[in-house]
């Protein structure tokens, strides 16, 4: 997949094809032309600026700023093709425009200032989380697991609890991360069973059971997205995203996180946690009420390769070893941390910037040897997974 790859296009003249651009009310013959593309293709502008086919009825608002504030003139769209009943342009991803744009509008941009001269347009993940980070502002958003620490109420926001139907009850049976207002993040191995099915997700709360204001309870559509290359027999590509039946209401209690875009581990010494409400005790198996969250660090591939490979049944279900699409993560410290049953799916959080409340999901909790073993914990590593991720959520490349 990868929408933001954006094919190498040639533009030529040869083909005159007339739009209306409705605004200007010009009819263009002299467009450039790409070959046979589609709507929902990824194109390329002029300077190289990253686009997306699209109707040009659509597009016009999006084209205008571009024209009024002249980086583009209309010879510079070019066109995809046309559709029964228009113009399929390519259209710029981004919204117009960077910082010299801000004097004279005085709308809000949902994006932090733009390094100027922009030359490429970051992908979809990477808009999300600068419109995540600079609306979070507005919400102020305040400051599970074996040998956790409870978490505040609105410190992960992003938090859900996956709501299964099992013999006419309901299971809280696994953690996932609220991606936009309307995708939620979870392990593919939590949704593949065909007689477990996702009910709602609950968000907004730290406490499973308790009835709040913040809380909000959305139901899962039935448009389950484990990933294409998921078999329940090995614990590789362990992702899925679920699709919720309507949006979330934003609150400072509920609200998306930014999905980590850096493939290479963090620094040892990077501030990174697990957070669930599953199992706290492997003994009693009792979960947890309330989310928790413990600090681990994260283990080298190689490393948590050796100590994998140690292991007699790691052959059967990690024939091809730990690959960099999994990542390892343990408590280095005490040995008594770990994610647990229950917890899968959850987030595994890189923490940025405490201090400006900026976070990334890394990891999505998949699996491991037991809990707080001497094996690591296995994660599903996000950035390796952002092309099919954001194939889901941002199918046209719009944030
Ligand atoms: N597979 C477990 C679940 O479904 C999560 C296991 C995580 N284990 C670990 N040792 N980190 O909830």
């Amino acid at each position: 997949m990868g929408l933001m790859s954006p094919r190498s296009v040639s533009a030529s003249r040869s083909n005159c094809i007339s739009f209306t651009l409705l605004l200007f009310g010009l009819i263009l013959c002299v467009l450039p032309h790409l070959e046979a593309l589609e709507e929902g293709d990824p194109c390329t502008l002029k300077g190289n600026l990253a686009g997306i086919c699209q109707g040009s009825s659509k597009c016009v608002p999006r084209i205008n700023k571009y024209i009024e504030t002249k980086r583009l003139t209309p010879s510079d769209i070019p066109s995809c093709g046309l559709s029964t009943r228009e113009e399929i342009v390519c259209c710029p991803v981004a919204e117009c425009c960077g910082d010299d744009q801000r004097q004279e509008s005085t709308s809000r941009s949902p994006l932090p200032p733009a390094p100027s001269p922009r030359t490429d347009v970051p992908r979809p993940a990477v808009q999300a989380c600068r419109a995540i980070e600079t609306r979070q502002l507005e919400y102020g958003l305040t400051e599970h697991i074996l040998d956790g620490i409870a978490v505040d109420p609105g410190y992960y926001p992003h938090m859900a609890a996956i709501a299964f139907s099992e013999f006419d009850n309901i299971v809280f049976g696994c953690g996932g991360s609220l991606i936009s207002t309307r995708h939620v993040l979870t392990a593919a191995h939590c949704v593949n069973d065909p007689n477990k099915i996702p009910l709602f997700a609950r968000l907004g709360t730290v406490n499973i059971d308790n009835v709040s204001e913040h809380r909000q309870d959305i139901n899962i559509t039935t448009n389950i997205n484990i990933h294409p290359e998921y078999v329940s027999t090995s614990k590789y590509n362990d992702i899925a995203i679920l699709e919720l039946a309507e949006e979330v209401r934003l609150t400072n209690h509920t609200y998306p996180a930014c999905l980590e875009t850096e493939l290479f581990d963090p620094p040892s010494n990077a501030s990174i946690f697990v957070a669930g409400w599953g199992i706290m005790n492997t003994t009693t198996r009792r979960t947890s009420k309330i989310l928790l969250r413990a600090p681990l660090t994260v283990v080298p591939l190689a490393q948590c390769n050796e100590s994998f490979a140690a292991q007699p049944l790691s052959q059967r279900y990690l024939d091809k070893g730990i690959i960099n699409t999994l990542l390892c993560a343990a408590d280095l410290i005490k040995g008594t941390k770990d994610a647990c049953q229950g917890d899968s799916g959850g987030p595994l959080v890189l923490e940025r910037d405490k201090e400006n409340n900026k976070y990334s999901v890394m990891g999505v909790i998949s699996s491991g040897f037991g809990c707080a073993t001497i094996t690591p914990g296995l994660y599903t590593r996000v950035a390796s997974y952002l092309d099919y991720i954001e194939g889901i959520v941002w199918p046209n490349g719009f944030v």
